[in-house]
């Protein structure tokens, strides 16, 4: 067992991020999305940083376990819609931007989000590619990206659908409606909810605990459970991917995120 029992010590690292804090503390590791003006929307140069932070951590072998957070009032809201809206389908799909999110998939040691305030569109989708969720009471969720034009394109059709069910994930991707923390634990979308002081410290004392296991069995047990749960994922996932770069030769995803970032409603024509 773990000692998870003594004084904890968090070392934070030096390095030249720039859109992420890091930082373990015993045998974890802690990344913290840090762009808290944009309520940490995640922009190309975030996710680079992400994923190469977790590449690190999981070639440390110091390292048992890492939990993402994003600070009490965000998680993240989502894609970078600044980014985004005048991406046109031909560049989005030669640069292929998003493969980026792949990389989270190859993380082999156990990844524990700790979530309060808003996780939504891309947000909630970098949530479901973790292992574990610790989610705070303020916490929300949702897929808003039919409000902006477009779909879920990281993974919500197909991890929200399998998570949640058919019907509980149709009417949140249809209807863009954010669920509450109490919500979300309800349809099984987070571990546990606690009060907001208390979430991150749950989040980290599970990683802990966690990270005092045998590595290997971990990493293989985690390997195990995500290959039942990824059959036939492959295919729903590239669809998905390919429909969301489609729709930015629409005008509604012109007109959605235009509106968006100009404060208005957004008038949706359907073409
Ligand atoms: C860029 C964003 C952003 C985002 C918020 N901001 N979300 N910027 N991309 N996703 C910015 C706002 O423009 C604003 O900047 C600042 O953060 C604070 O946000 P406010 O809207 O003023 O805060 P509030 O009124 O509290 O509303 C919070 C909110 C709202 C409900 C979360 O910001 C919102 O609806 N955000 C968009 C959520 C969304 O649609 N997400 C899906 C994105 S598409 P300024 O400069 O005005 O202060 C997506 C596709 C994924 O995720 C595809 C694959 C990865």
């Amino acid at each position: 067992m773990s000692d998870v029992t003594t004084k904890s010590q968090t070392n934070t690292s030096q390095n030249s991020y720039t859109n992420i804090l890091t930082a373990t503390e015993d045998n974890i590791a802690i990344v913290t999305l840090n762009r808290p003006k944009v309520l940490n929307a995640l922009n190309h140069e975030l996710m680079t940083e992400l994923t190469d932070a977790l590449a690190g951590f999981d070639q440390d072998s110091a390292i048992g376990a890492i939990v993402i957070t994003g600070g009490d009032r965000a998680f993240a809201a989502g894609a970078d819609i600044k980014e985004m809206s005048d991406e046109t389908a031909i560049n989005i799909m030669l640069q292929n931007k998003f493969a980026t999110w792949d990389k989270i998939r190859a993380v082999k040691k156990p990844i524990i989000a700790a979530v309060s305030g808003f996780a939504l569109g891309g947000g909630c989708e970098l949530m479901m590619n973790c292992d574990i969720i610790i989610a705070s009471e303020t916490a929300q969720f949702g897929q808003p990206e039919i409000n902006l034009g477009v779909i879920p394109g990281a993974g919500g059709t197909q991890r929200l659908t399998r998570i949640v069910g058919k019907y509980k994930a149709m009417e949140l991707i249809l209807t863009g409606r954010p669920v509450t923390a109490a919500e979300a634990l309800a349809m099984g979308l987070v571990n546990r909810v606690l009060p907001v002081e208390l979430y991150l410290e749950e989040a980290k004392t599970l990683a802990k605990q966690i990270a005092g296991k045998s590595q290997v069995a971990v990493q293989l047990a985690k390997e195990a459970v995500l290959k039942n749960y990824d059959m036939s994922l492959t295919e729903g996932l590239e669809f998905e991917r390919k429909n969301f770069y489609m729709l930015f030769a629409s005008d509604d995803q012109k007109e959605g995120m235009k509106a968006f970032l100009e404060k208005r409603p957004a008038k949706f024509t359907g073409k």
